[in-house]
């Protein structure tokens, strides 16, 4: 037997709803949002991510699923999806139209992780991206759109915010942060020892207990923030107030990727283990430049949509109702069945949801499989049916049957 590969999931048809419910809402609120959809490769060109999400990232250095390709093209099947999105807009020369660029995407992402509850190799993200605005009325609104989601969605999670400046004021932060950290680097795992070099505030990131307890004391980014990025921050929180969204300070949060600026933000759940972080984000007014376009801000958030049906479904099996067919046609015999089969068809053609048998099976085993469906009615078709061009219609919650000619079947349910 073949399984799927480690850290994949099928999504089976008897689930496929709760993630169309899931996708349904974010498109919608995307929509009120005004956020248009943007639909960019599942791979790009390697180099994109190296630039990109930075080559300090544990998600450059380690996780990357990398390959040649035929023409000997080194290339990536994308682990996020804010750089795609970053390098359409300078391909599409994006920047000389409307501004601010708002563009939202639900992409399959990859990772080689360590797979374990809520976090795997082949994972789904709803993500948005604004290119254009810097200022944090702009971070304000994309937070808000997550916070509406999850709330749609009836989830509990609490969000964090940081600023972790510029590169004028992290230029300071990061001597400080080597100032503090140098007595300490006998205790930091080997990747911070690294970190330490390339890139000081990556250790802040560090997953591991000893790394942890040491950057307990580390000095803060928010006393080190330059005045720009200070106001910047203060308009952030101001905002978030008079929008009556709650958050916490956390100045430990500076996310796992390379691009961002100013602005970074979580939506953290403590119902589903380690991997709690729903949703991530932030802004990156740096990044289309190093990609080679122009002095563009950007800012924007992913959700992981496998962690947040996970969070739904604390909430209860059925949080998320699932449709159901309006009818199912049983045929008693062979010729009541080819009835039944062009009922069916011209019911579905007038846009009613129905279903008949496909297996030759009994009137009894029919009625069975209707119910296991969740069909809402069961029309019979036996001889005297069909000689009086009618149907025996039984609504399977109340247990009554009515008797339905077939001229007006389809009206008769389009209307229920
Ligand atoms: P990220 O924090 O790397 O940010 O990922 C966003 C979300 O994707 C996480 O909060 C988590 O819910 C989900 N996720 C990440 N890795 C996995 C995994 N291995 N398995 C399951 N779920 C996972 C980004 O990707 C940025 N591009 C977000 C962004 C957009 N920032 C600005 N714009």
């Amino acid at each position: 037997m073949i399984n799927v590969p480690k850290g994949t999931k099928d999504v089976l048809p008897a689930d496929a709803y709760k993630w169309q419910h899931v996708e349904n809402v974010a498109r919608e609120q995307a929509k009120l949002y005004n956020y248009k959809e943007i639909r960019t490769p599942v791979f790009e060109h390697t180099e994109l991510f190296l630039r990109g999400v930075g080559d300090t990232t544990d998600v450059v250095t380690k996780e990357m699923y990398t390959f040649k390709d035929k023409g000997d093209r080194s290339i990536t099947l994308k682990p996020e999806g804010t750089a795609g999105v970053a390098r359409s807009f300078i391909e599409n020369g994006m920047a000389s139209g409307a501004l601010p660029a708002k563009m939202y995407y639900i992409i399959p992402a990859f990772r080689y992780e360590r797979p374990q509850a809520g976090r795997l190799r082949e994972f789904h993200q709803f993500g948005v991206e604004v290119f254009g605005a810097s200022g944090a009325e702009t971070d304000a609104e994309v937070i808000s759109l997550a916070d509406s989601l999850l709330k749609k969605l009836g989830v509990q999670v609490r969000l964090y915010i940081n600023s972790i400046g510029c590169p004028t004021c992290r230029k300071a932060y990061n001597e400080a942060l080597k100032a503090y950290f140098a007595p300490h680097l006998d205790g930091l795992c080997y990747d911070c020892k690294t970190r330490y070099e390339k890139n000081p505030l990556r250790l802040l990131d560090c997953k591991e207990e000893d790394c942890k307890k040491i950057n307990a004391d580390a000095p803060s980014i928010l006393d080190h923030l330059c005045p720009d990025c200070k106001a910047h921050f203060e308009k952030l929180k101001s905002y978030l107030e008079e929008a009556g969204i709650e958050y916490t300070i956390n100045d430990r949060i500076v996310r796992g990727l390379d691009y961002y600026t100013r602005t970074v933000f979580e939506f953290v759940s403590t119902a589903i283990g380690a991997q709690g972080t729903v949703c991530g984000g932030g802004r990156y007014d740096g990044l289309i430049e190093q990609l080679g376009g122009g002095a563009v801000p950007g800012v924007g958030f992913a959700v992981g949509i496998e962690r947040l049906l996970m969070l739904i479904e604390k909430n209860g099996a059925d949080v998320i109702k699932e449709e159901k067919p309006v009818v199912y046609f049983v045929g008693m015999d062979d010729d009541c069945r080819k009835k039944a089969f062009s009922l069916c068809l011209s019911l579905r053609a007038g846009g009613v949801w129905a279903e008949t048998d496909h297996m030759s099976r009994s009137v009894k085993a029919q009625f069975k499989y209707a119910d296991k469906l969740g069909a809402k009615y069961v029309a019979v078709l036996g001889g005297n049916e069909l000689a009086e061009e009618k149907l025996s219609v039984k609504n399977m919650a109340t247990g009554e049957t009515e008797s339905v000619s077939f001229q007006e079947v389809c009206t008769y349910f389009q209307e229920e």
